[in-house]
């Protein structure tokens, strides 16, 4: 199973205040920084690190750094709002960014934009976008990043629906997701209910 369920009880406060129709969009983004931190800690797990040494003001200390090149891929635009927390774990990590956008009747995604660093091929890719509905937007990224030569791709969301894994998990089955929850479904308009309504529009204040 290519799912990791976060469950960790920060992530579920954080996931609570997003959820909560009430927020407003500042808070909105604090929660989605908080959340995040903590998605991308954990879809980091594994990654390589190189045994050595630093001098601490008392005396040498083994000491272990990143020893992978990470490079985490928004998907525009609410991945947006996961970005800074990803960056403040791994100050290292150089960005790509790949704009798809949903059409609002079919809720089939389109791509408007793609930028890309190169050398994907050795890197720990990690993209991010918050929802993932029917899964559209999640196949056009991990294609467009395939088609760049990334070879270890992980996608972080805040939810998920069981349609949108099913389609991941069919196309790219050795792609990993972490999410903290799997939500019951999407309604008609392909929302994921319960979900959190529109994330671009409430991080941005666009509702
Ligand atoms: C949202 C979300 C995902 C996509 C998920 O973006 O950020 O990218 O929908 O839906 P899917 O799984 O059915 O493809 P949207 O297209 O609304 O654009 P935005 O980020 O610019 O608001
Ligand atoms: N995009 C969102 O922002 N929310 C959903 O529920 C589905 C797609």
């Amino acid at each position: 199973m290519p799912v990791h369920l976060v469950d960790h009880p920060l992530v579920h406060d954080a996931l609570a205040i997003l959820r909560d129709k009430r927020t407003a969009p500042d808070e909105f983004r604090r929660g989605a920084t908080r959340i995040s931190v903590l998605l991308a800690a954990e879809a980091l797990r594994d990654v390589p690190v190189a045994a050595g040494a630093v001098d601490t003001p008392l005396g040498p200390a083994d000491a272990r750094r990143i020893a992978s090149e990470v490079v985490v891929v928004p998907v525009l635009r609410a991945g947006l709002g996961m970005l800074d927390a990803v960056l403040a774990l791994v100050p290292s990590a150089r960005v790509g960014y790949i704009g798809l956008q949903r059409d609002e009747r079919t809720a089939v995604a389109s791509q408007y934009y793609s930028k890309l660093p190169d050398g994907l091929g050795n890197a720990y890719v990690l993209m991010i976008d918050p929802m993932l509905a029917t899964g559209g937007s999640a196949v056009a990224g991990i294609q467009l990043l395939r088609d760049a030569g990334a070879a270890r791709i992980r996608m972080i969301c805040i939810v998920a629906a069981p349609e949108g894994i099913r389609t991941v998990e069919q196309q790219y089955p050795d792609v990993s997701i972490y999410t903290p929850v799997v939500d019951r479904h999407l309604n008609e308009h392909k929302y994921i209910v319960p979900g959190l309504g529109d994330f671009g529009d409430r991080l941005y204040g666009t509702v």
